[in-house]
């Protein structure tokens, strides 16, 4: 059976001194190396007139690279060259796009030690998060290798009138514009692509401001795995330029997107905006994620479980958590076990192994952060914040930070970081606390601790999530195991990793002949 038989990516073992030593060597070449990202188009990287600097989150002394910004002549000519092969690659069908995407996969992981550096150097990601991080992206790309098979090897037969054939199509809907996140640069920027190109579609792909090296990166890696260079072109760029100008481009029938709740917003109005096309949206996005824990709950699981949902990454998932909600009788007790727990964490720079909790992104994430944990010292109750190693100060080092706050609607919106809110509630007022959530109105994880079932379904009906996850952490959703995404203002509702994934980057046709 295809789902029992797929086998997920695996990773590295930093405990042992060959996986280590790996890992250093790589880091000494990408640290050497002074990379070059820009607008490739037709499988060739241009050259910019004013590339700009990437640096390193964790040290900002350090220039990674150079990247230079797409400008609307290069969209013009992707699009162009894009819209010409996708003819060709759609009407392979899925059996014949499947072998790149699975070439993919391939290389992704043949070349995890350099793509390991390159993410914990230009991303701040730890060792683990990366080695995950690449795992993804591998998974993806044979998930969806698995599901053009499936869904795109031709006409599904349907039952109709005597006489009449009647079958359904489905075909790639063109050009996608690929608009991804620094947060995952490589396992959401593949992702991304990968879906696009499985359902028969050539890509535009604008990678995050931060994170533009990754990126090109995989975009060779694509080409290495011998998908033909015009049907994927990387436009780097900023969000209210490039950005701007693909979703209002004509020659781009397609959007998928994943960041900010504000950013999708804007991109639905100018879809909305371009005249003569109704184009599909995929949209994931921001979450305002709680944890419902009851007295029944294992406290060692729960302070473990929190701590990786709410500081995995920095805080810096969609699917992070941000509001722990802690009955009254129980509250002092995990209170004070999560304040061990987080003076245990290791804070520091991403590339060392021991390191739990590396930067975050850039200025204005901590500058944003800051200014949160200004208002909680205001009219919150700052419970704990981790240490910050010597020398935190030449880079983006942001203290993990556990606040109490006063009422259960305290929290209007996503604070992108590592700062967890515990909230206690009575378990009397369940429902009215839960409401509170779910009139923020967003949609993404939702963690519940409990032994009792029904206290489980409850909090599952009460506020609503894509991905509820009972008794474990609520972060690294596994491609094919826990599809992934969010509703309201978490996303517009398909899955990333998940058995629907293909058809709203598709078109269906359905042909009656009546012979
Ligand atoms: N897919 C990631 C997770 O599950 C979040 O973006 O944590």
């Amino acid at each position: 059976d295809m789902y029992m038989d797929r086998q997920n990516s695996l990773g590295r073992d930093y405990s042992q001194a060959a996986d280590r030593d790996r890992h250093i060597a790589a880091l000494e070449k990408v640290d050497a190396e002074k990379l070059t990202s820009g607008p490739i188009i037709g499988g060739k990287l241009k050259a910019g007139t004013n590339p700009q600097p990437v640096t390193n989150p964790f040290d900002t002394t350090q220039i990674l690279g150079h990247v230079s910004e797409a400008s609307t002549a290069d969209i013009d000519a992707a699009a162009d060259a894009a819209a010409r092969a996708q003819v060709a690659w759609d009407r392979k069908g899925g059996a014949g796009r499947a072998p790149v995407l699975r070439a993919m996969a391939d290389a992704l992981e043949a070349d995890m030690d350099r793509l390991v550096a390159l993410l914990s150097r230009e991303a701040g990601k730890t060792l683990n998060d990366a080695v995950a991080e690449i795992r993804e992206a591998a998974d993806f790309c044979r998930y969806y290798a698995m599901l053009a098979e499936r869904d795109f090897g031709g006409p599904t037969e349907l039952k109709g009138p005597v006489g009449e054939i009647n079958q359904l199509v489905l075909h790639g809907r063109g050009v996608f514009a690929c608009i991804s996140p620094w947060n995952f640069p490589l396992a959401i920027f593949t992702g991304q692509i990968a879906a696009a190109l499985a359902a028969g579609n050539a890509v535009l792909a604008k990678p995050a401001e931060q994170t533009p090296l990754i990126a090109a990166e995989a975009v060779r890696l694509y080409y290495k795995a011998g998908l033909d260079p015009n049907l994927l072109a990387l436009v780097p760029g900023r969000g209210e330029t490039v950005g701007a100008a693909l979703v209002s481009h004509p020659g781009i029938d397609g959007v998928a997107f994943t960041g900010g709740t504000d950013t999708a917003t804007l991109i639905n109005k100018a879809l909305a905006a371009r005249p003569g096309a109704i184009i599909p949206f995929i949209a994931e996005t921001g979450g305002l994620n709680g944890m419902f824990v009851d007295t029944t709950a294992l406290k060692e699981q729960i302070i473990d479980d929190v701590i990786l949902s709410a500081f995995g990454s920095s805080g810096q998932r969609c699917s992070a958590l941000r509001l722990l909600y802690v009955p009254h009788d129980a509250a002092d007790a995990l209170i004070e076990g999560l304040k061990g727990a987080l003076a245990a964490q290791v804070v520091g720079d991403p590339t060392d192994p021991a390191t739990d909790i590396g930067p975050v992104i850039d200025a204005d994430a901590r500058a944003a952060l800051d200014a949160h944990l200004k208002r909680l010292e205001g009219d919150a109750k700052i419970i704990a914040r981790a240490d910050l190693p010597a020398g935190a100060d030449k880079g983006w080092l942001f203290a993990p930070t556990i606040a109490e706050i006063p009422t259960p609607d305290y929290l209007e919106r996503e604070v992108f970081g590592p700062i967890l809110h515990v909230c206690r509630y009575e378990p009397s007022k369940l429902k009215e606390t839960a409401s509170k959530l779910a009139a923020r109105g967003y949609g993404l994880t939702l963690g519940v601790h409990s032994r009792i079932e029904a206290f489980a379904a409850e909090v599952t009906r009460l506020v609503p999530a894509g991905n509820v996850y009972i008794n474990r952490s609520i972060i690294g959703a596994v491609v094919g195991v826990q599809p992934f995404g969010g509703e309201g203002l978490s996303g517009t509702g398909p899955k990333a990793g998940g058995p629907y994934s293909l058809i709203r980057y598709a078109s269906e046709k359905a042909i009656s002949n009546n012979i």
